[in-house]
């Protein structure tokens, strides 16, 4: 795996932090831009049911990702790297830190929609595809359900 750079930390967010808006400007550029959808996509009313992460490097956020660990089956949503950050590691240190925390929540799987071309991203972090091909609601691209299970070496503490 991808061995992040030296200097980053990885820290939870606050939906109401100014970090937490930097955020979602990474994950619009991240997720959205592209397809010209429209900036109000990220505005989620719902923020606050979710367990929100962010890398930094120095204050600068560079990776953000959110769990939701109310559901018997938790599923991470959302994992953007900055692009000009991207093949440092930074994106499975995400992945890796938010299975840390689900298994410590005493979970025993985590789940997720992955993009299709991703797919080997998550196949490299445990992950394994459980569905069949669907097309996402807001980007109409394919996407396949995923699947890992926790509680091997791999699962991270959160830090830096
Ligand atoms: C997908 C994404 C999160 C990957 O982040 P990243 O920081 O570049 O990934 P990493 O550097 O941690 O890569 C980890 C490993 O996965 C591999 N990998 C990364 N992206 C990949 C891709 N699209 N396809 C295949 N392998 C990929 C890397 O080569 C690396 O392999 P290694 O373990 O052999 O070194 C990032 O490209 C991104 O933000 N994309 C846009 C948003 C997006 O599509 N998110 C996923 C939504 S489901």
């Amino acid at each position: 795996m991808t061995t992040p750079a030296r200097g980053l930390t990885v820290r939870p967010l606050d939906p109401a932090s100014p970090a937490y808006a930097e955020a979602t400007r990474l994950r619009y550029d991240a997720l959205y831009r592209e397809w010209g959808l429209p900036r109000s996509l990220t505005d989620d009313a719902n923020a606050a049911a979710f367990y929100h992460i962010g890398v930094f490097d120095a204050d600068a956020i560079v990776g953000y990702a959110r769990i939701d660990l109310a559901l018997d089956e938790p599923q991470i949503y959302q994992v953007s790297v900055a692009r000009d950050r991207r093949g440092e590691g930074i994106g499975a240190l995400l992945v890796e830190v938010l299975k840390g925390i689900a298994a410590q929540a005493g979970h025993t799987e985590v789940w997720l929609d992955a993009r299709a071309h991703v797919i080997p991203f998550y196949e490299r972090l445990g992950f394994e595809v459980v569905g069949e091909e669907f097309l996402s609601r807001r980007t109409a691209t394919p996407h396949r359900r995923m699947r890992a299970p926790l509680g091997g070496d791999a699962d991270a503490p959160l830090g830096g």
